[in-house]
């Protein structure tokens, strides 16, 4: 039956209806909150291009956990600012490096809180770059020993995922198979499988340190261009043992995640990333968005995509919202 027997604006009469046949629904279980820990004490600083989103030392972590734990939010995302940086990132894996310092802090602090930690070379070598470099060229083999090493300096540490975000060629296996021989079998991968080389990451870049020193990442990170080339990453991850995969950016690229979720079964994250975050941000300061109202649209549609997961900025905020 046609109109005028059918009218679709008849479910939309009343608050009560709309809510009753929602398809999608955001919930503070649905978030993955980034931290960018620094060394330091009772560090707490405001990153300029990140309105709202803090460095933090590791002193501070305890009340953040507690706060992130109190809204629902499962999950953080750690990022490390090292002390100094070199050419192979040395502090990446120290025992007693910023990040392994903080998961140990995290874990002590807030023990069902889930510890997510990246798992690249970036914020940590005086270059800039997700791997090893030699005359001025990107190395993948040599890149993987150093992400095993880092990788089973995180486990050590006690986190529960790795996200390796690097985008070198064999990752996942590397990671799984070093976490394997050294019983660490529990430790999962949640791989960034379909990354972009995306300008999105612009505010990052500033909040972690880790802008390059020559060139730029389009020899390892995806061309945004390509779409079947995504399905072939997150295969290659999926059959080198990942357990969770990774679509980044978000908003620019939500065919993929879509893509991604009705290709494969494994459960899925978006990472909805700093210059997706800074533009809503910088808009509403300027009183032309209403910030609220735009985060959360943007997030249901990341998780009417078909996103399980998001990796979000605003977590604490739509936390709070949602709670309301
Ligand atoms: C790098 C990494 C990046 C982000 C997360 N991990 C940046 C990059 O590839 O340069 C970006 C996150 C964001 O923009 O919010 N390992």
């Amino acid at each position: 039956m046609a109109f005028p027997q059918t009218r679709l604006r008849r479910l939309r009469t009343t608050p009560g209806l709309r809510t009753l046949v929602r398809e999608t629904t955001l919930s503070a279980s649905d978030f993955i909150y980034p931290l960018f820990v620094r060394h330091g004490r009772g560090v707490y600083a405001e990153i300029p291009a990140m309105p709202g989103v803090y460095h933090l030392s590791v002193d501070r972590l305890r009340d953040e956990a507690a706060e992130i734990a109190a809204l629902g939010i499962p999950a953080v995302l750690l990022f490390g600012l090292p002390a100094i940086k070199d050419g192979i990132g040395s502090e990446n894996f120290a025992p007693d490096g910023i990040v392994q310092q903080a998961i140990r802090t995290l874990k002590d602090a807030q023990p069902e809180l889930v510890v997510v930690t990246d798992v690249c070379m970036c914020e940590y070598t005086d270059h800039g770059h997700c791997g090893l470099v030699r005359d001025g060229r990107v190395l993948n083999d040599e890149t993987l020993d150093i992400l095993s090493a880092v990788a089973l300096s995180h486990a050590e540490a006690g986190a529960d995922i790795l996200a390796p975000s690097g985008m070198m060629d064999g990752m996942v296996r590397a990671l799984r198979t070093a976490l394997d021989c050294d019983g660490y079998a529990d430790v999962s991968i949640m791989s960034y499988a379909v990354k972009y080389a995306s300008s999105f990451y612009g505010p990052f870049r500033e909040a972690a340190g880790s802008r390059m020193q020559f060139g730029d990442r389009h020899t390892y990170q995806m061309d945004p261009a390509n779409a079947r080339e995504a399905l072939r990453e997150a295969r290659l991850d999926v059959e080198e043992g990942a357990d969770m995969l990774i679509v980044k950016p978000a908003t620019a690229y939500l065919d993929m995640v879509r893509r991604v979720r009705d290709t494969f079964d494994l459960p899925l994250a978006a990472y909805n990333v700093s210059g997706e975050y800074s533009m809503v941000k910088a808009a509403a300061a300027n009183g032309w968005l209403d910030e609220r109202k735009i985060a959360l649209e943007q997030l249901t549609g990341i998780k009417r995509a078909g996103a399980d997961m998001i990796i979000t900025y605003w977590a604490k905020d739509a936390a709070r919202w949602l709670n309301e």
